[in-house]
């Protein structure tokens, strides 16, 4: 297996595709047209066996507000998906840790939301958000409830002390997390 790291205004239509095509088969009816959106503004890995795309994880700064810290810019995990046929192969841990030097050279932490996914993430140094999280919308910063999937990769540790403080992140389209 081969693993490319390429900017997101580096993949050309036919990657474009065959991501999503990955991400319907590994997702299912969980991924949205906004979800493949979020994707993209970043750096992506790509794993590659033969000609065939068999897995992807991808990172996109987000501003992010920790407790009453000022705003700061930090990575977002998005999209990440190994193709069933491949699952259960270290694919997926693999595509990971690659994208953790992308990330270690860009940003002091990283965070990533998931539902069914957090033992992953878990062996691979991902702490469990403890706090509440809000989001900022157009009018006004609103709690999320009840949320429980968010996952913080501190590069830097000193950088995020507190994993049980209110976490805040922008608005967008389809998920805020
Ligand atoms: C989650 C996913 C990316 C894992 O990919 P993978 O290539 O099968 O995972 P790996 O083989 O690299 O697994 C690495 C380790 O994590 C474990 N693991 C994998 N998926 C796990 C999960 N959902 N929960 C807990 N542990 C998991 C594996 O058992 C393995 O452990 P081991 O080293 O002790 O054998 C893949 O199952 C997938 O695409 N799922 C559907 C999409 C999805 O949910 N993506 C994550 C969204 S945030």
């Amino acid at each position: 297996m081969q693993l490319v790291v390429v900017e997101s205004d580096q993949v050309d239509a036919a990657t474009r595709q065959a991501l999503r095509a990955l991400w319907d088969r590994a997702f299912g009816d969980r991924f949205s047209d906004e979800d493949a959106d979020h994707a993209y503004g970043g750096v992506h890995v790509l794993a590659c066996a033969g000609d065939r795309l068999v897995g992807h994880a991808s990172a996109v700064p987000r501003r992010i507000r920790f407790g009453d810290l000022p705003w700061r810019t930090v990575g977002y995990v998005e999209a990440v998906a190994t193709d069933p046929d491949h699952q259960g192969r270290h694919v997926g841990l693999r595509t990971m840790e690659r994208l953790h030097e992308e990330i270690r050279s860009c940003w002091p932490v990283a965070m990533l939301s998931t539902g069914r996914a957090t033992g992953f993430y878990e062996r691979l140094g991902w702490e469990r958000w403890r706090g509440l999280s809000c989001t900022r919308t157009a009018t006004g910063v609103v709690p999320d409830g009840e949320h429980g999937g968010l996952m913080i990769l501190r590069c830097d540790p000193s950088f995020v002390t507190d994993l049980s403080v209110t976490v805040t992140c922008e608005d967008r389209p389809g998920d805020a997390w």
